[in-house]
């Protein structure tokens, strides 16, 4: 989605009001970065500012159906993303990682310790945030995510150059790390709007949720870097062994008996990155994919208005269509 097509499709398709929502989200965003020193203030902001896609507010609103206009309806949509962005932060920390959002990374330009607590502060600011809206059921859906991320992070580090992970270890740890907020954002909309069951729109995140982690493991690996932002291979130089490595493993066991470790430099990751291209695996993965967006498209609640309904397909769609 780094073209801004399919989410302006979205936004579009969602109505007049989503626009004027969103808006208030970055507001309330900038307001809450702010004022905790200038350390934090500068981490934390320019993080914010960096901006991201900004997928898991739209799919708050999109999930609260109608025409809701409410605070708490724009606390929950920035409260999300605040969540989102601290684990982004860490997850940087953990993963050496040089860029984020076309920007040097708060672990790059400050330092481990800056990171650590750019990230905390952000947690701590979403679940204040959160806190205004006096429902312990949306605290508590965003609280089960935030801990399905550390358990799921955590999983991956421990699984690091291990050739040989599952797939369904890999599909747990894509659970945990990232399908679990998107549930929690359509928790977190039914709950503020009511129009759609909760039930069915958690699947529906946690569909699109593992069909968006898995399109981003094969963007690691099939690139190209000028529309995805970094190099090809990073997960395997970092050790992290995912579905397109899993599936071309079973086509080429040559590829099966590599050490991770011995994957030392960016371009023995990107030789790797062609042998697995070259089993038809990436084919494969994206079509795991699509599985996902299939049912996800399948559960959408029928007590959502057609327009809803409309911007949530574009939602399921645009998760495998996108760079970055
Ligand atoms: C990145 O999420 C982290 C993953 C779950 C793969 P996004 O790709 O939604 O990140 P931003 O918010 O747009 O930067
Ligand atoms: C996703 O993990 C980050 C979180 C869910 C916290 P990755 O490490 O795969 O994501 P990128 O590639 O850094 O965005
Ligand atoms: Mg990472
Ligand atoms: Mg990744």
């Amino acid at each position: 989605m780094s073209d801004p097509g399919p989410v302006t499709a979205i936004v579009h398709a969602g109505g007049a009001h989503v626009l004027p929502l969103l808006g208030r989200v970055e507001e309330l965003l900038r307001e809450v970065a702010a004022g905790h020193g200038p350390v934090l203030a500068e981490h934390a902001g320019s993080t914010i500012a960096a901006g991201g896609k900004r997928l898991r507010p739209l799919l708050v609103i999109l999930a609260a159906g109608g025409e809701p206009d409410g605070d708490g309806l724009v606390r929950a949509a920035a409260a999300v993303e605040l969540v989102h962005s601290a684990t982004l932060v860490h997850d940087d920390v953990l993963d050496l990682a040089p860029l984020r959002r076309g920007r040097p990374t708060v672990f790059a330009t400050a330092g481990r310790a800056a990171a650590t607590q750019t990230g905390d502060l952000l947690f701590a600011r979403a679940f204040a945030l959160l806190a205004r809206n006096d429902s312990p059921e949306q605290v508590r859906a965003l609280s089960d995510a935030g801990s399905a991320l550390a358990r799921g992070e955590l999983l991956q580090r421990s699984d690091a150059w291990d050739a040989t992970i599952s797939l369904e270890r890999y599909l747990r740890r894509c659970e945990l790390k990232t399908a679990r907020l998107f549930e929690a954002c359509c928790i977190l909309g039914a709950l503020e709007g009511g129009a759609g069951s909760a039930e069915a729109l958690r699947e529906f995140g946690r569909r699109i949720g593992l069909a968006f982690q898995i399109l981003d493991d094969v963007l690691d690996v099939a690139g190209p870097p000028e529309k995805t932002g970094k190099h090809r291979g990073t997960d395997l130089l970092d050790g992290t062994v995912t579905l397109p490595f899993i599936l071309a493993r079973e086509r080429d066991p040559d590829l099966g008996a590599i050490d991770p470790r011995a994957i030392a430099t960016p371009a023995a990751a990107e030789a790797i990155c062609d042998r697995i291209a070259a089993t038809g695996a990436l084919d494969e993965a994206r079509a795991a994919a699509l599985e996902h967006v299939a049912a996800a498209k399948a559960v959408i609640p029928d007590g959502l208005a057609e327009r809803e309904r409309a911007a949530l397909v574009l939602v399921a769609d645009g998760v495998v269509a996108r760079y970055s």
